[in-house]
């Protein structure tokens, strides 16, 4: 039974609930009631029928499996002949389910069962495992389903029941998370003994029909009319209204930075702006030029010279001066703008069209006539309020 974890891994004060004696005891009742009974892989001890099924559901609706099932097995009913089939006649059969590394990984395992197994399907969880395409949580169900072997599973559903119902805060893909359900999914098992069997079908039918049906994603139907979740009342997530909170979602990545350095050049109350490129950002609009920055670390001596290096095509530059920075956040990525001033006297006319990107100069007066990107808008004010034009 699930004890208080002294040092927890996980980001939660109150990772678990206080202990459920009969947790096995009521998902086996409720399953016998509420759950699925007829499904075309149910019903029987066949574990290679089982094993089927279960990868034919890893990544694809119920719905969607029941057809493919049975024409599968109606084309190749056993292990054997599975394992003569052309891999041609494999895919083709699978075709329309998706992932097909499924079934380039169920063709090799029948062969495997044939060669390493002399065509006996195993039914122990630990020589599953070993099997091309069966993880750990596959192997628990077919030795379950097969075997009444007592052995958790943890697919997606269930992880989010036991998220739930003990309170397990922290995004389940991460590994101290999972390996806690994993923990816990071991400690709450039906009870050995000679209803093992039976129950272990029934418990483990049971945590994923509540999975897929009762403690649904959206909208779980903790209290539903007919069909209320067996463990509503010790569940942590609904004690403390956290159904919509818990399971914690995947962490968006950190999103990477950029970096760029942009020119203001400048000549009396006149700004140079660079036609953006229509592809990317800010296409289509008028910013500053840029150069590439290419040191690292960035140095502002090196960079200044390069601009007024790169400045030469303006014009005749006079002087640079780094005069600040600014980070701007985009969906995918942060762009850190750091801007160089350019101070010019004489100034080439600049090309409005034609094969090198568009420039033109403007006055600070006139920016409203011209769409700007908001970073270099505010440059450009703020370089404005500090009386630098
Ligand atoms: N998803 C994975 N295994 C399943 C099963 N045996 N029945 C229903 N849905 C499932």
């Amino acid at each position: 039974m699930p004890r208080k974890s002294a040092a927890l891994p996980v980001d939660t004060p109150a990772a678990v609930a206080p202990p459920c004696a009969d947790f096995a005891a009521r998902v086996v009742a409720w399953q016998r009631v509420h759950g699925r009974h007829d499904l075309p892989w149910q019903n029987t001890r066949d574990p290679y029928r089982i094993w089927l099924s279960e990868i034919m559901l890893q990544q694809t609706q119920v719905s969607a499996v029941i057809e493919y099932f049975q024409r599968f097995v109606s084309r190749l009913p056993t292990v054997a002949a599975l394992a003569a089939a052309s891999a041609d006649e494999v895919m083709a059969l699978w075709a329309g389910l998706g992932y097909y590394s499924r079934a380039r990984n169920l063709h090799r395992c029948a062969k495997a069962v044939m060669s390493e197994h002399g065509g006996a399907f195993p039914t122990d969880p630990e020589v599953l495992v070993t099997l091309p395409g069966i993880g750990r949580s596959t192997a628990a169900a077919v030795a379950a389903f097969s075997a009444g072997v007592r052995s958790p599973i943890l697919d997606g559903n269930v992880k989010r029941v036991f998220a739930r119902f003990f309170g397990i805060h922290g995004h389940p893909g991460v590994k101290a998370v999972e390996t806690r359900m994993w923990q816990l999914a071991g400690e709450v098992l039906p009870a050995e003994g000679p209803a093992q069997s039976e129950d272990m079908v029934s418990y483990t039918q049971g945590l994923m029909d509540l999975g897929a049906t009762v403690c649904s994603r959206g909208k779980p139907a903790c209290l539903g009319a007919a069909q209320s979740c067996p463990l509503s009342a010790d569940c942590v997530a609904r004690r403390d209204g956290l159904t919509a909170v818990l399971p914690t979602p995947k962490p968006r990545a950190a999103i990477p930075e950029r970096s760029t350095v942009m020119l203001l050049v400048r000549r009396r109350r006149e700004v140079l702006l660079a036609l953006r490129p229509d592809s990317g950002i800010w296409g289509g609009l008028w910013s500053l030029p840029e150069m590439p920055v290419d040191t690292v670390p960035f140095d502002a001596e090196q960079a200044e010279d390069a601009a007024l290096e790169r400045a030469r095509e303006f014009g005749t530059p006079d002087r640079a001066a780094m005069v600040g920075e600014l980070t701007h956040v985009f969906t995918h990525f942060r762009l850190l703008i750091r801007a160089i001033r350019v101070d010019m006297s004489g100034a080439l006319a600049v090309r409005d069209s034609g094969d090198g990107p568009a420039l033109r100069w403007i006055s600070l007066d006139d920016l409203d006539e011209v769409g700007t990107p908001a970073p270099v808008r505010k440059l450009l004010e703020t370089q404005a309020r500090g009386g630098l034009f």
